[in-house]
């Protein structure tokens, strides 16, 4: 995501039990693989499936090897390119306003128009996941090598830069150009095909959709048809319409996907001069991020329609393979700032579904269902996640944490304290995990569960207010005041049961650059350095990739002058060590992952090259920072879908 100068902080609960208890001892002992009472296993689609497979130590390790990481890893870069090691290739598969089926062609001038955009690509790729086809017909199967040839890819666009959207930028605004800026945001299906061993986009394709702020959708959970969801413009408060800033992702076991409203409030704007508290707490305020959407459309005018915005801000799910399918908006998931939705199904079957909430200060959370995973009925699956407990993360000094439930009329979510029912913590769930206590993180941006110990590892961005007069100082769980590099935190659920309440916790990796002279920004990295992770993925080897998303305005500082253009790397989570596997080009941010079942074929996102401080390019010269991936003959740099494959054919990452 774009973290812009004046995203500001919306925290400013007196939450500050935890923050209060200074980390008497900040040194974590590793955890060490193997000290587990329920072993994990299995992949299920993707997805992790922990399971009961004998006790003990003994069992656990036997469970799980660490799987090589033998690529040549690359040198940090400050090219206008995709970098990778030798022996692999990369490709664009699809770039912004690219045809997602049988639509126009891209134009270099940007002269497309609203519907044009519509049936092409969106702007700036975030989250994405692979279906193969075979997951609509087996929702309990294992992944098959021989599914890895076929299948959709479900793409988010998190957001665009106007600058690059119009011939003219943002000049001369209006309609027309708010429906275009609408019009690439959201979701892109795409159907995707490998022939000779290269991959393309199947043109035409039944099953290719964009699926926009516009898209009608339905209000599911316990938020639907409540007071807190009808607008003049929603009445009943169950049918809606469209998704926003969708950021990371996840998917279902059921074959789904899941796709994320993160920064919502950009597009909101409430100019009464008067904005309440609920609004406050999400960071709506007088000027939005700059987006003009509420000039011409007046779901975005907080002050005129103040239930609109608790349209945006959920976890929707999608069924690809029914292109006819409504998106569904999940409340019982919480309305924030949603990163994420990584999903694990339980020993016992219930599903559980790890979320971050981007914005300096905020928490992570878990939603655990209360029915349990049919693996023999697809669509017996898909009203499993309205019914189920939300939890906020609460790291303990000690290495201890809880998983605070927020339930309407339990904990202090009490009618008075502004909870008369579950909707309103759905809808208001930050204020409800301020009451609870929970622990104000550094940002916290993708949860990866580990595909065999089940451990749990959260990306931390970044937080220099962190420390800040006025600012909630170091905590156990974010050690460093101004931290500028970010870090991966990592926990064990007990009993390795991802529904358990409680959990130990330790700090995976603190990002930094050891040419620092000030200690705390020297880091502990193993091997690669990086700042600002930010996408977070375990393959179905169990290794983990990082990506990262440090921005331009950073990048400029000394303290970033080794760290080079934002990068993927791979971690053997057993020693720590971390390589570098990519290089993006110049003001890009690499974000989403996915994977064939083969693991031969890496799908990337590279997204918004040539983004520069402004989040917008400058029309009049918009190649200024980058012209990729079209190179000397582009105008505009575009957001792509990037293939890796080995040239041997062999498993991505060896
Ligand atoms: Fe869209 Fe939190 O990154
Ligand atoms: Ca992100
Ligand atoms: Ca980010």
């Amino acid at each position: 995501m774009r973290d812009p100068d004046d995203l500001g902080t919306s925290n400013t609960s007196s939450n500050l039990s935890f923050e209060a208890i200074v980390a008497a001892n900040p040194a974590r002992r590793r955890f060490i693989v193997g000290g587990l009472s329920a072993t994990a296993l299995a992949l299920l689609n993707g997805c992790v499936a922990i399971q009961r497979q004998g006790t003990g130590r003994a069992a656990a390790k036997a469970q799980f090897t660490q799987p090589e990481i033998t690529f040549a890893s690359i040198a940090s870069s400050k090219e206008d390119m995709v970098r990778v090691p030798a022996g692999y290739r990369a490709a664009v598969l699809i770039a912004w306003g690219d045809p997602i089926s049988d639509g126009p062609a891209f134009k270099q001038d940007a002269s497309q128009s609203a519907d044009d955009q519509l049936k092409q690509s969106g702007m700036h790729h975030d989250g994405m996941q692979f279906f193969p086809f075979a997951w609509a017909d087996r929702p309990d199967a294992q992944p098959r090598a021989e599914d890895s040839q076929r299948g959709l890819i479900c793409c988010n666009h998190e957001y665009a830069d106007d600058g690059l959207l119009h011939p003219d930028g943002m000049a001369n605004w209006n309609a027309a150009k708010v429906a275009k800026s609408q019009a690439a945001h959201g979701v892109s299906i795409i159907e995707v095909q490998e022939q000779n061993g290269r991959w393309g986009v199947a043109r035409p394709s039944k099953y290719a959709r964009r699926i926009t702020p516009n898209t009608p959708a339905r209000v599911a959970g316990p938020a639907a048809g409540s007071a807190l969801m009808k607008s003049a413009l929603h009445p009943d408060g169950v049918n809606a319409h469209g998704i926003l800033n969708n950021c990371a992702n996840g998917y279902t076991p059921w074959g789904t996907y899941l796709t994320c409203d993160e920064n919502f409030t950009f597009y909101v704007v409430n100019q009464s001069g008067t904005i309440p508290a609920e609004q406050k707490r999400y960071n709506i305020n007088d000027k939005g991020q700059g987006y003009r959407w509420h000039e011409f459309d007046e779901r975005f005018d907080a002050a005129k329609h103040p239930n609109e915005a608790n349209q945006f801000g959920w976890v929707t799910e999608i069924d690809p393979f029914d292109p006819h399918s409504v998106p569904v908006k999940r409340t019982a998931l919480g309305r924030f700032k949603h990163e994420g939705a990584m999903t694990v199904v339980a020993p016992d079957g219930r599903v559980v579904v790890y979320m971050g909430d981007d914005e300096r200060f905020e928490y992570v959370y878990k939603f655990v269902s209360r029915d349990r995973f049919n693996p023999a009925d697809r669509r017996a699956n898909f009203n499993l996640l309205d019914h189920g407990t939300l939890y906020v993360a609460r790291y303990d000094a000690d290495g201890k944490g809880a998983w605070l439930p927020l339930i309407a009329g339990g904990g202090g979510l009490t009618a008075e304290a502004g909870f008369p029912d579950q909707a309103s913590v759905c809808v208001k769930t930050r204020q409800a995990a301020d009451i609870a206590g929970a622990t104000k993180m550094d940002r916290p941006e993708r949860v990866a569960i580990h595909p065999v110990t089940g451990d749990a590892y959260v990306t931390l961005t970044n937080n220099e207010d962190r420390g800040k007069e006025g600012k909630p100082g170091p905590n156990a769980a974010n050690p460093r005041a101004q931290n500028i590099y970010g870090h991966i935190l990592h926990w064990r659920e007990t009993g390795a049961d991802p529904c358990a309440t409680a959990f130990e916790w330790d700090l995976f990796v603190q990002c930094g650059d050891p040419a620092q002279e000030q200690a705390d920004r020297k880091g502990n990295i193993k091997g690669d350095i990086f700042a600002c992770p930010d996408g977070l993925w375990f393959d179905p080897r169990g290794v983990l990739w990082i990506q990262t998303d440090a921005f331009v305005r950073e990048m400029g500082r000394p303290e970033f002058a080794n760290i080079g253009n934002n990068q993927m790397l791979c971690a053997d989570v057993t020693t720590g060590q971390i390589k570098r596997f990519l290089t993006a080009p110049r003001g890009a941010e690499v974000t989403g992952i996915t994977m064939t079942p083969d693991m031969r074929t890496l799908f990337v996102n590279i997204q918004h090259p040539g983004e520069s401080n402004t989040m917008r390019n400058d029309p009049a010269n918009p190649k200024a920072v980058s012209s990729w991936p079209d190179g000397a003959a582009g105008q505009r740099p575009r957001s792509a879908t990037v293939v890796i494959q080995k040239e041997d054919g062999n498993v991505i990452g060896t």
